[in-house]
């Protein structure tokens, strides 16, 4: 087994760096200077041409320019799924909301504070996302496939941020005090407070992946991202829209977080397509120490989330109570560490919501808010667990 947390300096095995002339990165000259699109520059292959068998999704040398050919089959298939998928905020009718809202009667306290809450930790979440992708993980994947899923993730991200956006401008609520949430209420803070370091390692400019230490990092950033960000931190506030929704109530908002929860699904299995992969091409990064850090980390949120769940629901709201998402989180948590490998911390946990896995699914929830319900996938190429 490698050790090497006290050698950062040393990339074991790795091919020597390029005699690389001082070539600026926006260079559109001939191979190998494709590989200074890469952070992690190694020989670019002497033919000039590349070949599939090459490609690695970090630390590569093939030229990240050529999207084909094709070695990561599973990204682009995702990337046009999503495509097949594409919505945008404004296509939904926001009346009956806005109406309920108005209404002094249409909504109880605790429900009006669920849904500012909700909205105070989800309009700034997807800036936070959108900024790791693209001042972050973008540059170090360096299949062409893989950039090309994150460039579409980009985007829908900034739909997201959109679409919280809409809502809360379609409700007239303040936007000083959704906006500035993160800032202002704890528990929101908390969440971003333990997301932001991991961000921050990979939007560093002199972060450069290349040895195992900061290969972990990297791997490290990208777990809690998809694994924790995206497929825990989410679930509770998709959760509580939701049920509004299923009451009638807010249905405009809740059919653009269904639209959204499809989205991050696919995100979050993209992640964890991305981290297995990482992981199969660089099997000395799993070591147990890594993985009893990468448990505590699961803990922790799980921990913050439920936190979360009990600050925007004080007492019982929708049938919905904070007690209830302590189950739901651990039967989250366990799928999410399943998923890359880990052995799962809440073994017996259960789903006290089966209906959320529908939701994924638009097409069995056809018109269930009785909304305009826009059925972009035609064909029957999507099926997420
Ligand atoms: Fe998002
Ligand atoms: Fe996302």
């Amino acid at each position: 087994m490698l050790s090497w947390d006290d050698t950062p300096a040393q990339p074991a095995a790795k091919p020597a760096a390029p005699q690389a002339p001082a070539q600026p990165q926006y260079s559109f000259e001939a191979a190998p200077a494709a590989a200074d699109y890469n952070t992690a520059s190694v020989q670019a292959p002497s033919t000039g041409r590349i070949s599939a068998v090459d490609k690695r999704i970090i630390n590569g040398g093939t030229d990240v320019n050529q999207l084909v050919p094709f070695k990561y089959k599973w990204a682009w298939e995702k990337y046009l799924a999503t495509c097949a998928n594409h919505w945008m905020p404004q296509e939904i009718n926001m009346q009956r909301d806005i109406e309920l809202w108005k209404n002094p009667n249409g909504l109880s306290e605790d429900e009006r504070r669920l849904v500012k809450r909700n909205l105070g930790f989800f309009v700034t979440a997807d800036s936070l996302a959108a900024n790791n992708i693209v001042l972050g993980t973008y540059r170090h994947i360096t299949a062409p496939e893989c950039r090309q899923f994150l460039l579409r993730q980009a985007f829908e991200e900034a739909i997201h941020t959109h679409a919280y956006q809409y809502i809360v401008e379609s409700l007239g609520l303040d936007e000083a005090e959704i906006f500035n949430a993160y800032h202002e209420i704890k528990s929101i803070r908390d969440k971003d407070d333990f997301l932001i370091p991991f961000i921050d390692a990979l939007t560093n400019p002199n972060f450069k992946t290349g040895t195992p230490a900061a290969d972990q990092q990297l791997l490290k950033s990208l777990i809690v991202f998809a694994c924790i960000m995206e497929g825990m931190f989410f679930y509770v506030g998709f959760v509580q829209i939701l049920a509004l929704g299923r009451q009638n109530k807010m249905t405009g908002a809740a059919e653009q977080y269904q639209y959204i929860l499809r989205d991050e699904s696919m995100h979050c299995n993209f992640g964890i397509d991305l981290i297995n992969t990482i992981k199969m091409e660089n099997p000395h990064l799993w070591t147990e120490a890594f993985k009893a850090e990468l448990t505590g980390l699961f803990q922790k949120a799980v921990d913050l989330e439920y936190a979360y769940a009990e600050d925007t629901m004080p007492r019982g709201v929708l049938g919905l109570n904070a007690s209830m998402f302590k189950d739901y989180l651990r039967f989250i948590c366990n799928r999410r560490m399943q998923q890359i490998g880990l052995e799962p911390m809440f073994p017996g946990a259960t789903n006290p919501f089966p209906w959320m896995s529908e939701m994924i699914d638009l097409k069995k929830e056809k018109n269930f808010f009785e909304t305009r319900v826009i059925e972009y996938q035609s064909g029957g190429a999507l099926s997420w667990d």
